[in-house]
């Protein structure tokens, strides 16, 4: 079942640590020469605008993007991700956000392609709309865990699979942990990224432990939580699996990390991770 609507949760502390960590990847795999290929398989709106009735409903965006939008203190890492929220709002009046495929899309080079996937139709169709005119970007109205049989491995040889389900499923983190492993298995010097919400902390050892069964090459695991282990009303942060992670990103990682917690987490709580959960 779909129920998932991204427009409800748009902009907000989880799309902010993934969107930033995104960017460091796709500068990392633009630093050489030869085209890459980026494949989305939840790909989202593309474009979201935080006046919509049910962005304004949760109000989730106003403790996360609101929180560094106008910030000019920034870490210089955190540069292209807050430059790619600034150029939807170019008054300087925060109202549009953007999600990974425009976020990918403006970081991509020319000859960098770009596959999206989405599942919900209207979703797609307003995808459709946000990415029209990007080069070499496909949008496909299908389910991004199948979908990695078709695309992978990419003619380039060299890219990402970024797969930011919705976890509305039970036993979302196994569905997730067998995609990543069929990733590998068809492209085994990709980049993965998976992004994942922070739930109890046994059934986050019980994943971590899962991941390192796995058989997957070197695996770096990033968090950001700004809740405190007492926080239930909702999913207590955020994680990022990289498989492949670009050389010095767990150097890179940290103080990025560190910086965003203290602009997200105002009472202090929480924390962050960087620690590599496969080392090879
Ligand atoms: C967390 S949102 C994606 C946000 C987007 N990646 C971003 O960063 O801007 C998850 C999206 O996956 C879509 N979805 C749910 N199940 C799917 C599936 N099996 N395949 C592809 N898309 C799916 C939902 O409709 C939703 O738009």
């Amino acid at each position: 079942m779909l129920s998932y609507r991204h427009q409800f949760h748009a902009g907000n502390v989880s799309d902010v640590f993934k969107h930033a960590l995104l960017c460091r990847l796709l500068l990392a795999l633009g630093r050489k020469d030869k085209p890459y290929f980026v494949l989305d398989t939840h790909a989202g709106l593309g474009l979201y605008d935080l006046q919509h009735d049910w962005s304004e409903k949760t109000g989730e965006w106003r403790k996360g993007i609101a929180r560094v939008f106008g910030r000019s203190d920034a870490p210089e890492a955190l540069r292209p991700y807050l430059d790619a929220v600034r150029a939807e709002n170019p008054d300087g009046n925060l109202r549009f956000y953007p999600g990974s495929p425009r976020i990918t899309r403006r970081l991509m080079r020319d000859n960098d392609r770009l596959a999206l996937c989405e599942l919900n139709r209207d979703d797609c169709a307003a995808l459709q709309a946000a990415m029209h005119g990007a080069r070499h970007t496909a949008i496909h109205n299908q389910d991004g865990f199948t979908s990695i049989k078709g695309f992978l491995p990419p003619r380039e040889r060299r890219g990402l699979t970024f797969i930011d389900s919705a976890f509305d499923e039970a036993d979302e983190f196994g569905r997730v942990l067998r995609t990543v492993k069929e990733a590998h298995s068809r492209f085994a010097t990709g980049m993965i990224a998976v992004w994942y919400p922070l739930m109890a902390p046994s059934a986050m050892a019980a994943f971590a432990r899962s991941v390192q069964a796995a058989g997957l090459p070197k695996t770096l695991q990033l968090e950001l939580n700004v809740h405190g282990e007492h926080f239930t009303e909702h999913i207590r942060g955020s994680g990022l699996l990289v498989i492949n992670p670009p050389y010095g990103l767990d150097e890179e990682a940290p103080p990025l990390l560190d910086w965003l917690w203290r602009a997200l987490s105002p009472d202090g709580e929480g924390g962050v991770r960087c620690e590599w959960l496969v080392r090879e």
